[in-house]
């Protein structure tokens, strides 16, 4: 299936406050895989419009120079379960002694989701200089704005990469270039799992303005923290 190829645009809108979107963004949460329900109901993936639109969102990043360091492989269907297969092979022939049940659960990893999308970090030779650091950072930005897409399409979304992203055989059998890595899987179905809240970082601890030590910088409200 083909990402929507989008006429150049002739002009955009200027920055504009959304308040939609910055709710959004403010509440932003993953829905673990663990708590979606595939394909049960009549609830099914995307289907390949809003795939479509998915994609072509997720591939709407920050690109030094234009070098789509990316790519995409789609597990729709029965897809998921062969790759399921050979990722069940993988785990049987390096863990023989583990319960047979144990097997079966890394032979279904893909049919948690009703839909898999591995993001493919592709990153070129630039002769211009693009470092490949940018490249990978650019691949983990169409990481985010798939999640982003899926959830605002209404589909629950994760960001998995668990072991079999690392594993070489299993990327041979995705057919990935020596130079070419997973970045992710994103899984996206259907939840009835109201997300729990997670702890976020205090941003105070984090943010300084230039010249200023850590702990006495100012908050991005103004107020100043204390030096203790
Ligand atoms: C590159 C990457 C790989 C990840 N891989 C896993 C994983 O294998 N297993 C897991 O439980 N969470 C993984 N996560 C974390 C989840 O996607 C998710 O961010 C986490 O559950 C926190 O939820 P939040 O996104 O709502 O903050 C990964 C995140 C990133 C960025």
């Amino acid at each position: 299936m083909r990402p929507v190829v989008t006429p150049p645009e002739k002009s955009l809108a200027l920055p504009m406050r959304s308040d939609s979107v910055l709710k959004r963004l403010r509440s932003r949460r993953s829905n673990l895989v663990k708590g979606m329900v595939p394909d049960k109901e009549g609830r099914f993936g995307p289907n390949a419009e809003t795939l479509s639109d998915i994609l072509t969102i997720a591939a709407r990043v920050p690109d030094h120079r234009k070098l789509t360091p990316w790519r995409f492989i789609v597990f729709e269907g029965a897809a998921r379960a062969e790759f399921d297969q050979h990722i069940g092979r993988v785990f049987k022939t390096e863990n023989p002694d583990m319960p047979e049940d144990r097997v079966t659960f890394e032979a279904c990893r893909l049919q948690r989701a009703s839909l898999v999308i591995a993001v493919i970090s592709s990153p070129k030779d630039c002769v211009r200089g693009t470092p490949k650091w940018e490249q990978e950072l650019s691949c983990g930005a169409v990481c985010q704005n798939l999640l982003l897409a899926a959830q605002a399409h209404g589909f629950a979304a994760q960001w998995l990469t668990e072991w079999y992203a690392y594993h070489a055989e299993i990327n041979a059998v995705l057919g990935l270039g020596t130079f070419e890595r997973v970045a992710g899987y994103i899984y996206i179905g259907h939840t009835d799992a109201v997300p729990l809240p997670r702890t976020r970082p205090d941003i105070n601890t984090l943010v300084q303005n230039f010249g200023t030590k850590l702990a006495g910088s100012k908050r991005p409200d103004g107020s100043r923290k204390s030096e203790t």
